[in-house]
């Protein structure tokens, strides 16, 4: 049992960091971090799942205009969890994600969960953005006078559940209707050629595309304030908590991104100080920015009108909502716009963290070597990249959005509440370890709160979703005992199960 606890040792890993050659510049402060957590966050999330979370669908109540409480409930427990990843963080200050901090700290088989728990939060949440960046660039297209059959732009399954239009116009093959996400797959192949190459977005790039997003947003509340009639908040909460909270467990996908902060301790100045501001404060601003669209988009649309939305409405609420108000072709072109740009941000954020990820777990034994491959020319970890990009490319064709989403949401709910526990376990195993940066009210309060809330929105999502991730969690032990565990380089070099390392890393 102890080998699966082995821990990498820390100290190897920070004095590699701290080497010339190797050692990253610690020029990031408070201000740059908001703005890459902000970058990293504001994507599908906001344009494309707060339809369902106001309207609800067949196995869920709709939050109503109280999807604003649920925005509010969400970032609270959004708060607590980035918490426990600041102290994580700084304690382990090396650039990675949760996997590396738990390899370093609670071992092996713990990282594992976490890694092959990753790959939902990243690759299958991309499969989501990648649906609803197709679904506004269809109508951005389609404003450009540029009609896309539509059996090219969504899955079979939704086509069949709720358009029938769609399917009788679909070409058939031997009686079958060829329906699937062409614009998807398109999206993922062109990142994916563009992350191989090595075009990684620079800064500049990455803060033009900020920018996009949040104008587009602000013009949405403005042109939508005029419109906004007070009645159609009424009632506030039409399905009670059960609405809240359902909500609650669907926007949360609109949040997942701020703890891509956290992966920048090696490079931040202060990480003690600036690690907390640039998560607290870009989930500050995204909240904020949050609640006023949901404000101005529930003023818009009365609830009996968001249900009875068209399934292709409810993908893309905030243009539809301008249209039902009747806004003119350029304001819903623009959004459209501004919402492509945010979907293509957060799709670059996580392709290319998820082909780090397989690299840092190719590198340890845990995956096949050929996944840390780097290319010759283009120094770019090109096997994990086109591996990615083929999967990510081939589910967001045949899935169906809201499924995707479900199960994105419960896969990082699930490394949240392994990062709280973590955080706990840790202060009591490695109590002296110096930490720049502590959560506050000890060990227990917050990242207890945090994991509670963690599970009580897992609670809030639907049983196929609890299913799927449990037969996903099951296939990664599986693959772990025949791979992982024989070919881990760890155990190979005859580690010991140890103690967390004290040793000071600053
Ligand atoms: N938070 C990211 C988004 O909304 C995943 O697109």
């Amino acid at each position: 049992m102890a080998s699966l606890f082995l821990t990498k040792p820390v100290e190897g890993l920070i004095a590699e960091t701290q080497e010339g050659s190797r050692s990253l510049r610690r020029v990031l402060g408070p201000i740059d971090l908001i703005a890459l957590g902000i970058g990293a966050t504001i994507g599908a999330g906001i344009f494309a799942t707060i339809g369902t979370a106001a309207a609800g669908d067949t196995f869920r109540p709709g939050a109503g205009p109280a999807l604003i409480v649920s925005f509010v409930l969400t970032a609270i427990v959004c708060a607590f969890t980035g918490l426990c990843y600041a102290e994580l963080a700084s304690l382990v200050p090396i650039s990675g994600s949760a996997y590396t901090f738990t390899y370093v700290t609670l071992g092996e088989i713990v990282a594992w969960i976490i890694g092959w728990d990753l790959i939902i939060e990243y690759a299958i949440g991309n499969v989501a953005v990648a649906i609803s960046w197709a679904n506004y660039c269809h109508t951005l297209l389609a404003g450009l006078g540029i009609d896309l059959p539509r059996w090219l732009t969504v899955d079979y399954r939704t086509a069949a559940q709720k358009m029938p239009e769609v399917i009788a116009a679909a070409p058939h093959l031997l009686g079958i209707p060829i329906v699937f996400n062409l614009l998807a797959i398109g999206i993922v192949a062109l990142l994916s050629v563009v992350l191989v190459w090595g075009v990684r977005a620079s800064s500049r790039a990455t803060t033009i595309m900020v920018l996009i997003k949040l104008l587009v947003l602000g013009l949405f509340v403005l042109v939508g304030l005029r419109f906004v009639r007070p009645e159609n908040w009424q009632p506030f909460a039409p399905n009670g908590f059960a609405g809240i909270a359902a909500g609650a467990a669907i926007v949360f996908f609109a949040y997942i991104g701020f703890d891509a902060v956290s992966t920048c301790a090696e490079e931040t100045r202060r990480p003690g100080r600036d690690l907390p501001i640039g998560i607290l404060g870009s989930l500050a601003a995204s909240t904020l920015i949050y609640v006023v669209v949901a404000v101005v988009f529930t003023g818009l649309v009365p609830f009996p009108a968001l249900q009875q939305m068209t399934a292709s409405d409810q993908a893309e609420p905030l243009t539809a909502a301008l249209q039902y108000v009747g806004r003119s072709d350029l304001t819903v072109g623009l959004v459209a716009f501004g919402s492509v740009v945010a979907h293509t941000a957060v799709l670059l954020v996580f392709q290319l963290g998820q082909a780090r990820i397989f690299m840092a777990m190719a590198r340890d034994g845990l995956l096949p070597a050929s996944l840390a491959r780097v290319h010759p020319r283009f120094r770019t970890p090109h096997v994990a990249t086109i591996l990615t990009g083929i999967g990510v490319g081939i589910l967001a064709a045949v899935s169906n959005i809201d499924e995707m989403v479900d199960l994105t949401n419960i896969g990082t709910l699930f490394a949240f509440l392994l990062v709280c526990v973590g955080v706990s376990i840790l202060r009591f195993k490695a109590p002296d370890r110096p930490r720049p940066f502590r959560v506050p009210f000890g060990p227990l309060l917050i990242p207890g709160l945090g994991a509670l809330f963690c599970l009580g929105m897992i609670a809030h999502l639907p049983r196929t979703s609890w299913i799927r991730f449990g037969l996903w969690l099951a296939a990664g032990l599986v693959v772990y005992v025949l791979y992982g565990y024989r070919r881990s380089h760890l155990r190979a070099n005859g580690a010991r199960p140890s103690p967390t390392p004290t040793t000071d890393p600053s």
